[in-house]
């Protein structure tokens, strides 16, 4: 289970353009990862989300699902974008997992092959605004 309520995380923005912003995610003053908004489509309302935390003892404590829903908080109220998506390999079952948690759905799958008979499979997953606020997160007024 996460241990997100007794932690204190913030997000620092360090990088700020016109298609792309970066944060870097803080653990009490100290950078434990980045998160960014990529690919932003300021006329169709969209981007992409990137996510790194840096070391795995830092992995699976809740840090990436507070990060997230701080980013889409910025992303659908301040920004004022539609919607946000993300890629993700099948394989990442903590990413699979936080990304569920936040609200982001399985939209496309893209099969390739890596050499031999091995694949990688990566989804497409996205979360709109509304579903945002119909999942109780953000601020109602704001819609
Ligand atoms: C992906 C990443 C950002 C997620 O952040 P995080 O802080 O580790 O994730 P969270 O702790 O918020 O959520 C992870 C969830 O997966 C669960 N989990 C951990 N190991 C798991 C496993 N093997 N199988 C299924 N779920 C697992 C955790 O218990 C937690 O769920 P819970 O809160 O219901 O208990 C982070 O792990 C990371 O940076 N990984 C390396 C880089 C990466 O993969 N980036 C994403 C590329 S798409």
């Amino acid at each position: 289970m996460s241990q997100i309520a007794e932690e204190n995380i913030t997000l620092k923005l360090v990088k700020p353009e016109r298609c792309r912003v970066l944060y870097q995610i803080i653990k009490r003053g100290t950078p434990i990862g980045e998160l960014a908004l990529d690919q932003i489509a300021w006329r169709s309302g969209e981007a992409e989300l990137k996510i790194t935390i840096y070391e795995e003892r830092h992995h699976s404590q809740g840090y990436g699902t507070t990060a997230i829903l701080a980013l889409l908080e910025e992303a659908f109220f301040r920004m004022n974008l539609r919607r946000i998506y993300l890629r993700v390999h099948a394989s990442n079952t903590i990413a699979m997992r936080c990304y569920k948690k936040v609200g982001f759905k399985k939209e496309g799958r893209l099969e390739r092959r890596t050499g031999g008979d091995t694949r990688e499979i990566i989804y497409l997953m996205g979360l709109s605004k509304q579903e945002f606020l119909a999942n109780g997160e953000g601020e109602p007024q704001a819609v």
